[in-house]
């Protein structure tokens, strides 16, 4: 199979698809694989590295595209990329289709097989692909929020962990899932006092036997309302897999929050979490509206892209060999995690959640498993 690793466009991207290790991998099983020149640079790995693994480097977007049976990225593709979609071509990668109507027209009228990174999901419930990257942006968050209330950066001047006579910053993570379990965990590594909320009991009681317990409340829009007034910082960390994240900080709750409180909204790749969030650049990565610092960049783990890459890459290199060793349709029909994640078949959109957010028809799982069978 030929496996296209596209250079990244998005705007302070800099995680690649694949390793040279990765590839190597690849090539030693047969496989041809392309990377676009100097797509891993930023993650520290030289054009060099990716032929001594056997890859092969082509000079444009175009020649990766228009070569590979299946595309490979890290970030939904750009609107360089979307001209370059062609009948039956996979494209995996992180794909957030709830919050790009446009772009999830266009896999489905275009014929593209999309298999979203963030819903690949075992039997139970965990996100293998997400996952890391959720442990990486869950520890970021926390330094993230913590430059922000910097005074130097805009912020009111706090530290998280206070000093001698001076209280610790309080820190309210919305959301007891992996971005939140890490944003805790770091939070108290820095002296904050930590209140952790979400609607699960289940995962907030990972919280309670702790050596050092956060404060766990569950998560109603009163309560979270209340837990807003008294907070420095704010990580939003909720999820719904392929729908867009919940609007559960309504615009008037800014009003009672505090004059320089920051919110860390990581789940804005999800449309985010706050009715006043909307997505930021690591170029430019705050703003404030009524008051409140907004951080709200969408691909936090590109700040980290040697950690991020080879995390990223750790996960999807089995998904990966699997459809180059028996062929995208055979690994959707024999995965279940796999097919979970398919998103657009033959000219289909096949995730009803993603339908219903975005008004449009789509398969049901069945007509899908069925469609899959006849194909
Ligand atoms: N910005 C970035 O760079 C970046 C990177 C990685 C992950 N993310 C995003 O972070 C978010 C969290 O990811 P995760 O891996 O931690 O997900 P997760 O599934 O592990 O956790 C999500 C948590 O949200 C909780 N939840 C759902 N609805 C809720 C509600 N109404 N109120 C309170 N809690 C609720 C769930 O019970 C669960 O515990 C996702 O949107 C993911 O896409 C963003």
């Amino acid at each position: 199979m030929i496996i296209g690793i596209p250079r990244e466009r998005k705007q302070g991207e800099s995680r690649v698809a694949m390793t040279p290790d990765g590839t190597d991998e690849l090539t030693k099983n047969g496989h041809l694989v392309l990377i676009e020149t100097n797509a891993g640079l930023l993650s520290g790995f030289s054009n060099e590295e990716y032929v001594n693994a056997g890859g092969v480097i082509v000079e444009s977007l175009e020649e990766v595209w228009g070569r590979a049976d299946i595309i490979v990225k890290v970030k939904e593709p750009s609107k360089e990329e979307i001209p370059l979609f062609r009948p039956g071509l996979t494209v995996f990668c992180f794909l957030h289709l709830a919050a790009f109507p446009e772009l999830t027209k266009e896999m489905v009228d275009r014929g593209i097989t999309g298999l979203d990174y963030d819903l690949v999901m075992l039997d139970d419930g965990r996100l293998p692909l997400l996952e890391p990257m959720s442990i990486i942006a869950g520890k970021l968050s926390i330094q993230c929020g913590a430059y922000a209330l910097q005074a130097d950066q805009g912020g009111c001047g706090l530290l998280l962990g206070g000093s001698l006579g001076v209280a610790p910053a309080r820190v309210v993570v919305i959301g007891a899932g992996v971005v939140g379990a890490c944003a805790v965990r770091i939070a108290q590594g820095m002296g904050a006092e930590v209140t952790v909320l979400d609607i699960d009991t289940a995962k907030l009681s990972q919280f309670a036997n702790n050596i050092n317990p956060a404060r766990t409340v569950f998560s109603t829009p009163s309560s979270l309302e209340r837990e807003l007034v008294a907070a420095d910082l704010v990580i939003g960390a909720v999820l719904i897999p392929g729908a867009l994240a919940p609007k559960l900080i309504k615009r008037s709750y800014l009003e009672g929050m505090k004059n320089g409180a920051v919110i860390v909204d990581v789940c804005i790749d999800q449309g985010g979490i706050s009715e006043t969030s909307r997505p930021t650049s690591h170029a430019e990565p705050t703003y404030v509206e009524d008051g409140v610092i907004h951080y709200c960049v969408p691909n936090m783990p590109a700040l980290v892209p040697r950690t991020s890459t080879k995390a990223l890459t750790s996960a999807t290199l089995p998904y990966i060999t699997m459809i180059a060793e028996y062929g995208v349709e055979n690994a959707i029909q024999n995965s279940v995690p796999l097919r979970r994640s398919l998103t657009s078949f033959k000219g289909n959109l096949t995730n009803p959640v993603i339908g219903k957010e975005l008004g449009m028809a789509s398969l049901s799982k069945e007509e899908t498993e069925k469609m899959l069978i006849a194909n």
